[in-house]
């Protein structure tokens, strides 16, 4: 059966409703389209776990600043039904962005604290778009789990925040970064880069896998951790950083010292093209 394809929230909530009475269990992937292998892992985990799999494709405009790419982001609508429906999605929520933010429309969600660093701080009010959108997304489809992507880090974090503070009756799965075979993660704006951006984005991963061996080896020291990063992204003629940051996973304040989950995480410009990578590293002693 091809996938459902609503725009409307009320033929939406009839579909979940028929869903329910089957006593099916409602599972959600939150995405902006032009989906890739990274989605992908995200529908197959919710297709192994739940009994109805929800995509819902949104490019969100409140999540973008004024000077960002909301206009130019991919809108591959047809190949993205495609993709759902060899993956047995069973419901594609596609609305406009009069259904979710109406006129008048004037309530938005924000999670202090851990919405100002990292990408926020580079991307003011990013966040409160993302967490307004996604609350939205949850009382629409009011899903018993909904899944999310390690390579957004700092959203996953706030996403849970937001569940935990607010009592939302969901669980959040996050689900490793996939990357291509030479380690670049995969994001819909892998596009937007020349051969010869593409070719140094891979700086990203390579820096981050080498914080990851000196802290394999007894490197404990932070600042040192991310001064490795900053000259390793220095080599890339074409990247110029827009953060290289060590902080602690749960409250995303820097680290002097690593211990814990350490949440190490970087975000490079190349060209007006921003992208991010991170990796998570557990450290006991
Ligand atoms: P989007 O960028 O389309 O991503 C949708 C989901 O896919 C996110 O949870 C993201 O972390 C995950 N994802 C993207 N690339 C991935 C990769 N290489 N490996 C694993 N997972 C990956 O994130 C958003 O959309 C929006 O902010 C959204 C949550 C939908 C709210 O508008």
């Amino acid at each position: 059966m091809p996938p459902l394809i609503t725009t409307a929230i009320e033929d939406t909530l009839g579909a979940l409703a028929r869903a329910r009475q089957r006593s099916l269990t409602i599972g959600l992937v939150p995405t902006m389209g032009a989906l890739h292998a990274g989605h992908i892992s995200l529908i197959r985990a919710a297709r192994a776990e739940t009994g109805f799999v929800v995509v819902s494709i949104f490019v969100n405009p409140t999540q973008f600043g004024p000077s960002e790419d909301f206009h130019r982001y991919p809108r591959p609508f047809d190949q993205d039904v495609q993709v759902c429906a060899a993956e047995g999605v069973d419901l594609i929520f596609h609305p406009d962005s009069g259904t979710l933010y109406p006129v008048g429309y004037q309530t938005y969600v924000e999670v202090h604290g851990l919405e100002e660093v990292l990408c926020g701080a580079s991307r003011p009010g990013h966040f409160r778009g993302v967490v307004t959108v996604v609350c939205k997304l949850f009382n629409i489809i009011q899903p018993a789990v909904a899944y999310f992507g390690q390579k957004d880090a700092q959203q996953a974090r706030i996403i849970q925040q937001m569940v935990r503070d607010l009592n939302l009756p969901l669980a959040i799965q996050v689900q490793p970064i996939v990357r291509e075979a030479d380690g670049l993660a995969l994001s819909s704006r892998n596009q937007y880069l020349d051969a010869n951006q593409r070719r140094q984005a891979t700086v990203l991963y390579r820096s981050l896998e080498e914080v990851r061996e000196l802290v394999n080896t007894g490197q404990r020291d932070a600042a040192i951790l991310v001064q490795t990063m900053k000259n390793r992204i220095a080599t890339a003629a074409a990247a110029r950083l827009d953060y290289a940051a060590v902080v602690d996973f749960e409250t995303l304040k820097p680290l002097e010292r690593l211990h814990g989950q350490a949440l190490v995480a970087l975000a490079v410009y190349f060209g007006s093209t921003r992208l991010i990578d991170n990796i998570l590293l557990k450290v006991d002693d």
